[in-house]
């Protein structure tokens, strides 16, 4: 069961510093090292996600994610008491980009975790190059985050292009010759996700009906966009919405009466935690692509799954598993990081190796991306609740 009221519990959090250290307050001072220095006193990590905005969902589950880790640890990392100061990355780089810099350049934290919205990360590229701290990027895939590779950024996510991508081929062979119409969020997102997957749809003999991109964050009425897709013809659509404009396209499709005739796909952001939880029946059926589901059939799954309902009553998201693992990758990596400044954890990020993760197994890549495996869901019932079930595994992409 999702909890309404946890969104504004979580934004009366934002800038508050939570303490998992024996005592309060920083012992750390400054470093051109970036982030904090040495010493005895707890390691300083920020958490930028959005608490408000139309992504608050997904900040609030990787808050959770984030959280659970270091209960389960003790509230540490890499043997290291842990500061963390949280920011609201909002909804857009407007708020995203200030928010997140003051965590570099005033609370001088060791490192970052969090950026849900792919231009707010673009956007900070420099800032944490500038300050060699390492970014661990719990969302965002934006391809130029990794392209050109950076000492200093690195991703627990996915690129868009690739959960777009790992969906071509299949669904070239599903429509079998018909045409699919392409709809997504217009900024770096939802065109990425877009072209990722139009470029594998059409390299296997897939047709395009139309694209057509929507204004972000402001289109709650997706109706002209539904009558074009209408009028196209197409046997099936491709989109890429999250949050609540993934609630609101879902129940519209729906209710416009395109479900009884069209197939929806979508990168698996459509149908996720609690988007699913508000589309309700209007998302059976919906088909998508990523690399996790709460019901993927692993041990260590079975594990998180049980203690992520435990502790906050609700099964755990794609975004939960990715900021736990983030929290994962920096608790290797300050174990045997040469000191707590920014530029030894980023370099120690290098040699964290694999991480045992609710995902399966995934190492970072060249690039500092995962190497992991993406699946083909479907919404269905499952013993009385909606849920992604796994069909098959599409195969790994960065
Ligand atoms: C992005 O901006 O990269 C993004 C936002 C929400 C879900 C997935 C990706």
């Amino acid at each position: 069961m999702r909890h309404p009221g946890r969104s504004l519990a979580a934004l009366t959090s934002v800038v508050l510093t939570m303490s998992l250290a024996a005592c309060g307050g920083s012992s750390l001072s400054s470093s051109s090292d970036g982030g904090g220095a040495d010493g005895d006193g707890p390691v300083s990590i920020g958490l930028s996600v959005p608490l408000s905005g139309v992504y608050a969902s997904l900040g609030e589950d990787m808050t959770q994610g984030f959280d659970l880790y270091l209960e389960e640890h003790g509230g540490q990392l890499g043997g290291r008491d842990v500061k963390v100061v949280k920011a609201d990355e909002g909804e857009k780089p407007d708020t995203g980009v200030p928010a997140t810099t003051k965590l570099v350049t005033q609370d001088k934290v060791s490192a970052v975790v969090g950026l849900v919205n792919s231009a707010t990360a673009l956007g900070l590229r420099d800032t944490f190059e500038g300050s060699k701290v390492p970014l661990v990027v719990a969302n965002a895939g934006a391809d130029g985050l990794t392209t050109p590779t950076s000492d200093y950024i690195w991703r627990t996510a996915f690129t868009n292009g690739g959960v777009g991508g790992a969906l071509g081929a299949e669904v070239a062979d599903e429509v079998d010759g018909g045409s699919v119409y392409l709809l997504g969020s217009d900024y770096a997102a939802g065109r990425e996700s877009v072209g990722g997957f139009k470029k594998a749809f059409e390299a296997a003999g897939g047709k395009v009906a139309g694209e057509t991109y929507t204004p972000f964050g402001t289109t709650s009425d997706f109706q002209p966009f539904l009558s074009k897709v209408k009028q196209s013809g197409a046997k099936a659509v491709y989109v890429f919405y999250a949050g609540a404009e993934a609630v609101a396209f879902v129940k519209q499709f729906d209710s416009f009466g395109l479900s009884k005739d069209v197939q929806l796909y979508g990168a698996g952001f459509l149908t996720e935690g609690g988007a699913l939880a508000a589309q309700g029946a209007s998302a059976i059926g919906v088909r998508t692509s990523l690399h996790y589901s709460d019901l993927l059939d692993n041990p260590v799954n079975g594990e998180f799954v049980k203690a992520y309902a435990a502790k906050y009553d609700e099964p755990p998201t794609t975004y939960a598993v990715q900021a736990y693992d983030a929290a994962a990758a920096l608790d290797k990596a300050i174990e045997t990081a040469d000191s707590t400044s920014g530029a030894d954890i980023a370099a120690a990020l290098a040699d964290v190796g694999e991480i045992d993760s609710p995902r399966g197994p995934w190492s970072f890549d060249e690039k500092h991306d995962p190497t992991q495996t993406y699946y083909l869901r479907e919404v269905a019932d499952v013993d009385g609740t909606l849920g992604n079930t796994i069909l098959n595994p599409l195969g790994e992409q960065g």
